[in-house]
């Protein structure tokens, strides 16, 4: 079943019930403003960090769901709507959610009179636009009452939540104008606030909740609304809001707009007031005038638009397949966007308030969005090694704001160090920019323990070399990429993290993932190494990777799969032996994709092995057989029931690995049978049991073993997006970046007689057009760069700004 259609020449969802089976939902904003925004207009707003400059309130667990966003209240006589249904829920008799590429249009109508609330972050600005457009369609005269709403958080999300006995004395606001200022702590420490505004006076306003919903009312019924209207109230401590009244005549056929907004003002510390007591203005006056001028929210509308357009340029397919163009050209992409913006920080199933930007994560993001935007793609990288300790191991998060290591969760988790490589070696092939190697970035934060990006690499490749344990594999320390395989953690206790409890260094517990991690991106730290003219570096490099390598082919080999670890206690984790949880997906897709045994045959038999044991309608499970009950020796991962996250859901990040390492081996049936099982697009039919969102991945489906098999959860903010990016973009389609130019070499179902794709690439725009008249599922017959045919599969290296046409013949 479908709740809406996707509509490809919009590049927009168009969501056609306001009965979704959970609230869908938006990212506005791509630098440092943002707003979540659902499918009924529920949602916040936040200032790089979602933790630490909360604009607005959202309360994750409420009943009924979803009631704090930016809401309208609609009043006819004693009736009430809202344009989005929610939080009221009058029945409407039109309504449509259009959520497009950084911004969202809602349209509901009710008695005649249609209300359109289009919201947008525009580029560049620290505030959030919204506009209310209300016509009267009826054919009589109408007097209605308009009400926008929003609801303040004080700032720091996690002590918003919990720290009532200061909190309720703190709150302040100033009204000037159509503005409403939300102050709280300016008095003293903070140097920035909110302001809301309207371009038009209104007719009435209140800023303190109690006095707007009243104290035992609620989002659904507020007591203003439903009763005599704005009081003018000002908020003293409790809980500030912006609510405004606009009584509004209309004549039949007429319409009216006004623009509402929500901005981020920083003042510095000898600016901050304007007279004792009262804020400096000025730079929120400035931000109001800007908007509030004729055309300027559809000149934000349309340069946001231009920079999509330009954003998703720079890798199009034309493939014949309509599920298949939109997932590329438009939510694929899309989603690595709001992945690298988030990273795994604030969705509807991230509070916003636990985690920071994750180190591992980020550095995968890149993998999905390099392409789009390289200059931030570095800075990121820049970033993410700061926060790398002098010894190769890495903080496992930090906070956007302060861009510092997050001290709480610490390091030990052991793929971390060689996900640098990762991003880095990604970046290079992208934009050939080899100068990024030579900018000098702290170590832990501290300048005066500054060196050049390439030492960062070497100490991340040392650090495993140096910590491997009796099978020679790399140690797993507090986890791997699986976060929830905690072989020396012994958590025992309700409530302690399962992660860091526990030692973060175990002498014996080994991870065969990271031999296979090591084996792949110790090689892309060797051939960075051959390019930079340090060929006995590489050398030595390429030596410890065989040794690795062939202890993954030993002890990490179970006959017919890759075992996934051994325990504190040496004993295997993800082998026949093992009673449950014989058999893990992430060995098998990171070593295949390594080449770890591709020509001596483990290859193909680990992949068999993950089709016979893993497979599932829905997508490929995490392990098999689920684990039943929780294992002090394993963690985390034990801990979850059958079926769900680590334990056995369909934990869809390392399904692309699987895609990956099918094309590695030649099978392009098999790798798009994958690949299509849980791309969003073509499960838009079972909307009823995914439940989130048909236009993105979420990162985990309720596996087999689970009551509600086939249910997604934790939607948006998932590897997944820059994984399956990369498997279809580069494995599938082919067109893979490396560092001496751009390389063609698709892996496709023989069925697919062809496809093109245009690829801007260093500056120079490639028309890529490949042929299929054999069926065959890989290999290059001959390829023609401008009329003239080449040796090998490597294109040249173009000119910025020239033009090439590029013919493939697959044979
Ligand atoms: C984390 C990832 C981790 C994955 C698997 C996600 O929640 O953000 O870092 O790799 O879970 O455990």
């Amino acid at each position: 079943m479908r709740f809406g259609y996707f509509d490809d020449t919009k590049r927009e969802y168009v969501i056609t019930s306001p009965r979704t089976p959970l609230p869908w939902i938006n990212y506005l904003g791509s630098e440092d403003f943002f707003t979540l925004c659902s499918n009924t207009a529920g949602g916040y707003s936040f200032y790089r960090d979602a933790r630490l400059r909360r604009l607005t309130r959202y309360r994750y667990n409420n009943s009924p769901l979803d009631q704090e966003g930016f809401r309208f209240y609609i009043r006819e006589d004693d009736i009430v709507w809202n344009p989005g249904w929610q939080p009221v829920q009058t029945e409407l008799e039109s309504y449509s959610c259009r959520h497009g590429l950084g911004y969202t249009v809602i349209e509901g109508s009710r008695g005649g009179v249609k209300a359109s609330q289009e919201m947008l972050v525009p580029n560049k600005a620290n505030c959030l636009l919204v506009r209310l457009s209300i016509s009267n369609e009826s054919g009589f005269a109408k007097k209605l009452s308009v009400f926008p709403y929003i609801e303040f958080c004080l700032w720091d999300a996690v002590d918003d939540s919990s720290n009532f006995q200061r909190n309720w004395s703190i709150g302040e606001v100033e009204i000037k104008g159509s503005a409403i200022y939300h102050k709280t702590e300016y008095r003293e420490r903070r140097d920035h606030y909110a302001v809301f505004w309207a371009d038009r006076e209104p007719d009435a306003f209140d800023t303190s909740r109690d006095a707007f919903i009243g104290v035992y009312g609620s989002p659904a019924r507020p007591e203003a609304v439903f009763g005599s209207g704005c009081t003018g109230s000002v908020a003293h401590g409790w809980q500030p809001i912006a609510a405004q009244q606009f009584d509004l005549e209309l004549a039949a056929g007429e319409s009216t707009s006004i623009v509402f907004g929500l901005g981020y003002i920083e003042n510095s510390e000898d600016e901050k007031w304007e007279a004792p007591g009262v804020i400096n203005k000025k730079k929120a006056e400035d931000l109001i005038a800007a908007y509030s001028c004729a055309g300027a929210f559809d000149r934000a509308m349309e340069e946001l638009k231009a920079s999509w357009a330009d954003l998703l340029s720079h890798y199009i397919v034309g493939s014949g397949s309509e599920k298949l163009d939109r997932m590329v050209n438009i939510w694929n992409q899309y989603q690595c966007m709001v992945t690298f913006n988030m990273s795994r920080s604030a969705s509807y199933f991230e509070s916003g308030m636990g985690r920071g930007m994750g180190f591992r994560d980020s550095c995968q993001d890149l993998l999905g969005f390099v392409h789009m935007i390289p200059e931030r793609a570095r800075e990121r990288i820049l970033d993410i090694a700061a926060t790398q300790f002098p010894d190769g191991s890495a903080y496992h998060q930090y906070q956007p704001l302060t861009k510092k290591g997050n001290l709480a969760v610490g390091s030990g988790f052991n793929d971390d160090p060689l996900w640098l490589i990762a991003g880095t070696d990604a970046y290079i092939r992208e934009t050939g920019d080899w100068s990024i190697l030579d900018e000098n970035v702290p170590f832990d934060n501290d300048p005066s323990l500054a060196q050049p990006l390439s030492e960062h690499l070497r100490r991340s490749f040392r650090y495993t070399t140096e910590h491997l344990g009796p099978h020679g594999l790399p140690l797993i320390g507090r986890a791997d990429w699986n976060d929830c395989l905690n072989l020396n953690c012994f958590s025992k206790h309700p409530g302690e993290s399962f992660q860091i409890t526990g030692p973060s260094e175990g002498p014996v517990a080994e991870s065969v993932f990271i031999g296979g991690m090591y084996v792949k991106y110790g090689r892309a730290w060797a051939d960075i190494l051959k390019h930079t003219g340090l060929a006995a570096e590489a050398e030595a490099a390429e030596s410890s990777i065989s040794a690795v390598e062939a202890a993954v082919l030993d002890a990490g080999w179970d006959g017919e799969w890759f075992r996934r670890a051994y325990d504190a206690y040496g004993n295997v984790v993800g082998g026949s032996e093992c009673e449950e949880g014989k058999i893990f997906i992430e060995p098998q897709g990171m070593c295949v994709m390594a080449r770890v045994g591709a020509e001596t045959g483990e290859a193909a038999k680990a992949l068999e092995s993950v089709k016979k044991m893993l497979d599932t309608k829905y997508g490929i499970v995490l392990l098999q057989p689920a684990y039943t009950k929780y294992h002090l020796e394993l963690g985390e991962i034990s801990s979850y029931p059958p079926g769900y996250k680590e334990n056995a859901g369909i934990f869809c990040h390392n399904n692309p690995w699987i895609v990956c390492a099918e094309t590695e081996l030649g099978h392009g049936d098999r790798a798009f049978e994958v690949y299509a099982r849980t791309a969003p697009a073509y499960i838009e039919d079972i909307s009823e049991i995914h439940r989130t969102e048909p236009y993105v991945y979420s990162q985990m489906i309720a596996g087999s073993d689970a009551a509600t098999f086939g249910e997604g959860k934790n939607s948006w903010l998932t590897g997944t997006a820059a994984w399956t990016f990369l498997s279809i973009s580069q494995a599938i389609l082919g067109v893979k970046p490396t560092l001496d130019g751009l390389m063609i070499d698709p892996c496709i179902p023989a069925d697919v007689k062809g496809f093109t794709v245009t690829r801007k690439f260093r500056g120079a725009v490639y028309d890529i057009t490949v042929e299929n008249p054999d069926g065959v599922q890989k290999g290059i017959r001959e390829v023609i760069v401008d009329g003239r045919r080449i040796e090998g599969n490597v294109l040249p290296v173009l000119e910025s700004g020239s033009c090439t046409k590029v013919a493939v013949v697959m044979g």
